[in-house]
């Protein structure tokens, strides 16, 4: 099948790849580029497992074709980690708030979440439970992500206290 060439940035890095157009994003970003933080659940855009974030937008990778991510700029699991490796707000949030039992949803919710935070507008209760139900834990440790979202967004500036809370 014809290849295609293209280039895009991951977590601020140039990278170039030749992939056939039928491949998705996620494949590209695992296999082609090496990143295999992003996991792959479903493969068909239901678990959320595959969150990245492209152009400040979070997708699902597993939807995506490669190619339709030429010229963009993303950002995996792998950027959220200063590059001596200390981690960042949220990813200790999930630490302390023990928001992970296997880990394999784990980069989805992370990069979801980082969107969430990085709005330039706080978030409450009700608004972090909806977006944040667009993801699945197949262990079900959803408590703990949540608490762990909740302490970020408390540390961030941008936790609003609901009006019924
Ligand atoms: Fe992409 Fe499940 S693997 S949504
Ligand atoms: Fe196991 Fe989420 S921690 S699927």
């Amino acid at each position: 099948m014809t290849q295609q060439d293209v280039t895009f940035t991951v977590n601020g890095t140039p990278h170039r790849v030749t992939v056939e157009p039928r491949r998705t994003l996620a494949d590209v970003l695992r296999d082609d580029c090496g990143l295999t933080g992003t996991h792959l659940g479903c493969e068909h855009g239901v678990c959320g497992a595959c969150t990245v974030i492209v152009d400040e937008v979070p997708v699902r990778a597993c939807l995506m074709f490669g190619v339709q991510a030429a010229g963009g700029a993303i950002r995996t699991v792998e950027g959220l980690a200063a590059s001596d490796g200390t981690l960042n707000v949220l990813q200790n949030a999930f630490q302390a708030h023990h928001g992970l039992q296997c880990g394999f949803c784990t980069p989805g919710f992370l990069m979801l979440a980082t969107w969430l935070l990085e709005r330039d507008r706080p978030f409450d209760e009700a608004e972090m439970r909806h977006v944040l139900s667009s993801n699945l834990c197949r262990c079900t440790g959803y408590q703990n992500i949540l608490a762990a979202v909740r302490a970020a967004a408390k540390e961030l500036g941008k936790w609003a206290e609901s009006v019924n809370a």
